[in-house]
């Protein structure tokens, strides 16, 4: 009997290697322990046995049948562990990549670059880390000017700051090119402003044109074909008298509504104009700081907000909505 018990393990054992799946190991069970499994047959010999004999094969039996449920229980267990690492299922269809876009921003920043280039621009950039004289002084803001409030300007020490406008970049290629000048400059500026209509970091459009014989009508003339191109030519332009410290005469430039086409609506506050820049020809003063005679040249220069274009263009009425990163969002522009 004791051979039996011997040979049943041996086979038992050879069997549970060849399971691979979790619904094989109850027939096994059934094979080998159930009621009229190999264990109770051979356990029907026992009335056979000596006096001597039967507790030790009892004990050697039980024993068995231990070895067999714990055997059987350690596979379910590594079977289960096996499936849920290893167990890739080759039908279901495949976890396609998600796609990145270009962000609607830089989109609309192409665009504009497309439309200047197209009139003879080049674009140059300048640094968002810039000093005190490049953001204010050589543009003609004085000391105590109102632009530099501590509540709009992000300062770092010692007349370092962050950009406010993309207008130091006017003087940073005039310092270092010779003329003529044709650029636009987008970038980054930031100002200390948070709500619907203003966040940290936004994004400008700087242009400028310095060259013998520019004038008035030359900017008159850029801006329109500007606005033509971007918005269709249709819309209508209207340029008011302004004020900016860098340019003389200065001008600000609204375009007729393109939400409500000049009727009056909520985003136009109901006078059917938008002001979208804001331009004049460089002041003199400004010429001084970089070396050239303003007795030889004039030019022109504007600037404008490049998230106003782009709610404008694709009728987003909160800005924050750009930076947020929510993927709903920018989805939509992919
Ligand atoms: N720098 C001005 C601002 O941030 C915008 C601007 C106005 C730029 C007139 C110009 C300009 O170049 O001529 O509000």
């Amino acid at each position: 009997m004791e051979k039996q018990l011997e040979a049943l393990k041996q086979s038992f054992c050879e069997e549970l290697e060849r399971v691979h799946k979790p619904d094989d190991l109850e027939p096994m069970r059934v094979k080998y322990l159930g009621r009229k499994g190999a264990l109770t047959s051979i356990l029907r010999q026992m009335g056979s046995l000596s006096a001597e004999e039967r507790p030790r094969m009892g004990a050697l039996s039980n024993e068995l049948k231990t070895y067999m449920e714990e055997a059987i229980a350690c596979k379910a267990d590594d079977l289960k562990k096996a499936s849920s690492t290893t167990g890739i299922d080759v039908t279901l269809p495949g976890r396609s990549p998600r796609k990145g876009g270009i962000h609607i921003i830089n989109q609309v920043i192409s665009e504009l670059e497309e439309i200047f280039l197209g009139l003879g621009f080049t674009v140059a950039s300048g640094p968002e880390v810039e000093d005190d004289y490049h953001n204010f002084q050589a543009l003609n803001i004085p000391e105590h000017h109102p632009a530099r409030d501590m509540q709009d300007t992000f300062y770092f020490q010692q007349g370092i700051l962050l950009r406010t406008h993309t207008s130091p970049v006017q003087i940073r290629v005039m310092e270092k090119s010779g003329l003529p000048v044709r650029i636009i400059a987008p970038g980054k500026v930031y100002r200390c402003d948070s709500d619907v209509s203003h966040t940290p970091m936004f994004h400008q459009i700087e242009g400028l044109w310095v060259e013998e014989g520019i004038t008035f009508a030359h900017l008159k003339g850029v801006l329109y074909e500007f606005i033509h191109r971007l918005f269709g030519k249709d819309v209508p332009l209207r340029f008011r008298p302004s004020f900016f410290p860098f340019t003389e005469p200065s001008a600000e430039v609204d375009i007729g509504c393109i939400i409500c086409k000049g009727k009056g609506c909520r985003v136009c506050k109901n006078s059917g104009w938008l002001e979208i820049l804001g331009s004049g020809m460089v002041d003199p003063e400004v010429y001084k700081y970089v070396n050239i005679d303003p007795e030889k040249v004039t030019g022109f220069a504007f600037g404008l907000g490049i998230e106003r274009i782009a709610m404008l263009k694709y009728g987003i009425d909160d800005i924050r909505l750009f930076f947020e990163n929510d993927l709903r969002f920018l989805g939509q522009f992919a």
